[in-house]
């Protein structure tokens, strides 16, 4: 049992997350904090916070008693190309404000997501290693890169406890993401599921590693359970869930929706697709702490279909 604080809790994980976290520890010790509350009310409290104002932070941490942050605050590939200074400060800034916090000891353990955005066109594509070259395109991918090397500078010059998966694109049913370059997936469940045509900004042969939210949560969870003296990785651990592209995806949600149609005109995010892993290997994560993920590609977009609202927002449709 913790005190937790979720920063970033209305966004497309962390609002997701809350309700795994209270499954986990009971509502009476989880906070949620954010710019604005999450649209789907959790029952958890909420806190204002803006996690670059360092001072609203730590009273936020030592007003609710809390040991354990996820820091899930950013801003993603696509968008971030929009606002390179914006992510940078955003990104990296509220990182260090978080592993400040815990070098001082008010909080005991951080997570902080990394992403397949660290790799880059010079990193193995296929079967991505743990280590490799890591050279990104995007301002998102050297914000992800430069808070691995913080998460594993905290820890060995501080014994800071924080730990990090580099999530592939996530696909989630409660909040619409913002911005990512992996987010093609999810609007295409949202078109299918409103029995319109799919406009696909990637090609249909751009394979990517996916997850749905289920196994996020729970390597989530269980990496932040993991006992210290298991985690040979200091910086971001490779997880992986299944890689498919935007016409095997299209194919399978056809078995749900015959008639569904997609067509592709490919943009500048086809470019960030293509410097990103095809597949990964996270072997390290399975054998350290024992990751495994539940659902395989079928499963996933069977999940999907099930679990996406009818409702949603239409991408760019700007509600
Ligand atoms: N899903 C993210 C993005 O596409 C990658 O971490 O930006």
């Amino acid at each position: 049992m913790h005190r937790v604080l979720v920063i970033g809790a209305s966004g497309q994980i962390g609002s997701e997350l809350v309700d795994a976290l209270v499954d986990a520890h009971g509502a009476a010790n989880v906070v949620a904090g954010d710019l604005r509350a999450a649209a789907t009310p959790s029952a958890v409290q909420f806190v204002t916070l803006d996690t670059l104002d360092a001072a609203r932070l730590r009273e936020v941490v030592a007003q609710h008693r809390i040991d354990h942050v996820y820091q899930l605050a950013a801003l993603l590939s696509a968008v971030g190309e929009a606002a390179p200074l914006q992510t940078w400060t955003l990104n990296v800034n509220a990182l260090l404000n978080v592993l400040e916090l815990a070098r001082e000891g008010r909080v005991a353990r951080v997570f902080w997501p990394s992403s397949i955005a660290a790799f880059g066109p010079r990193s193995q594509r296929d079967d991505t290693p743990q280590a490799t070259v890591m050279d990104p395109g995007t301002m998102y991918g050297v914000t992800k890169v430069a808070g691995e090397r913080l998460c594993e500078y905290y820890f060995r010059r501080f014994g800071v406890d924080v730990r990090s998966v580099r999530y592939p694109g996530v696909l989630g049913s409660r909040t619409p993401p913002g911005g990512g370059t992996t987010d093609y997936a999810i609007e295409m469940f949202q078109a299918a599921k409103r029995g319109e045509p799919y406009r696909c900004f990637l090609g249909p042969d751009t394979r990517l590693p996916m997850i749905g939210m289920p196994d996020v949560l729970r390597a989530t969870l269980e990496l932040m359970e993991a006992d210290a003296a298991q985690l040979g990785v200091h910086a971001s651990y490779n997880l992986a869930a299944s890689s498919f592209t935007p016409a095997e995806l299209h194919a399978a949600i056809r078995r749900f929706a015959p008639g569904f149609e997609v067509t592709y005109a490919p943009d500048f995010r086809q470019a960030i697709a293509d410097s990103w892993p095809r597949t990964i290997d996270d072997g390290e994560a399975r054998s350290d702490w024992g990751w495994r993920p539940q659902f395989d590609f079928e499963g996933l977009v069977a999940h999907m279909w099930e679990a996406i609202p009818r409702d949603w927002p239409l991408p760019g449709s700007g509600s």
